[in-house]
């Protein structure tokens, strides 16, 4: 279909056309794109990382408004147990390693193995755990919104495993 419009020059030259870029995410989408935009810095956030044998590490990355960007790091073996998140929902990405996400499914368990460029968004009342199940240590990139402020531990379920 062709157009009567015409266009002289750059459109994006013209700044007052443009949208404002958001300062700070406050979409689903906005807030996946946070976490790719920090993966993908990782001069920034590599020399912070630590890792720990007695418990897990973790640091608080960067707040904004309602949101909170953790880092998070997992030597071989270690876990975070079957929990919920409150009133939080989040976004999950795997910086360097793989985990294994055990979530609880309608008919059972479901196994994922996240990498690299993985993410799992997920709303309140998702119950996971997360498991560094490989030979190399993990880090991974966690943004809760509103902030996390609660967190339920779950016993471990004996149901067959549902892999998806
Ligand atoms: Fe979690």
């Amino acid at each position: 279909m062709n157009s009567d419009v015409s266009i002289a020059g750059d459109p994006l030259a013209i700044p007052h056309l443009l949208p404002p870029v958001p300062q700070h995410p406050a979409t689903v989408a906005e807030f996946a794109g946070l976490a790719r935009t920090i993966a993908a810095d990782r001069a920034h956030w590599a020399p912070l990382v630590q890792y720990d044998a007695a418990s897990r590490w973790y640091a608080r990355l960067r707040t904004g408004p309602g949101y909170e960007v953790w880092l998070l790091s997992w030597v071989p073996g270690q876990s975070s147990g079957l929990h919920d998140h409150g009133r939080s929902s989040g976004v999950l990405t795997v910086l360097q390693g793989s985990l294994t996400e055990r979530r609880r499914h309608t008919s059972g368990m479901a196994h994922r193995t996240l990498t690299p460029g993985s993410q799992q968004v997920f709303a309140p009342e998702y119950i996971h755990e997360i498991v560094n199940d490989a030979l190399e240590p993990a880090v991974s990139l966690h943004i809760y919104f509103p902030g996390l402020t609660e967190m339920t531990p779950y016993a471990a379920t004996v149901e067959e495993p549902v892999r998806n």
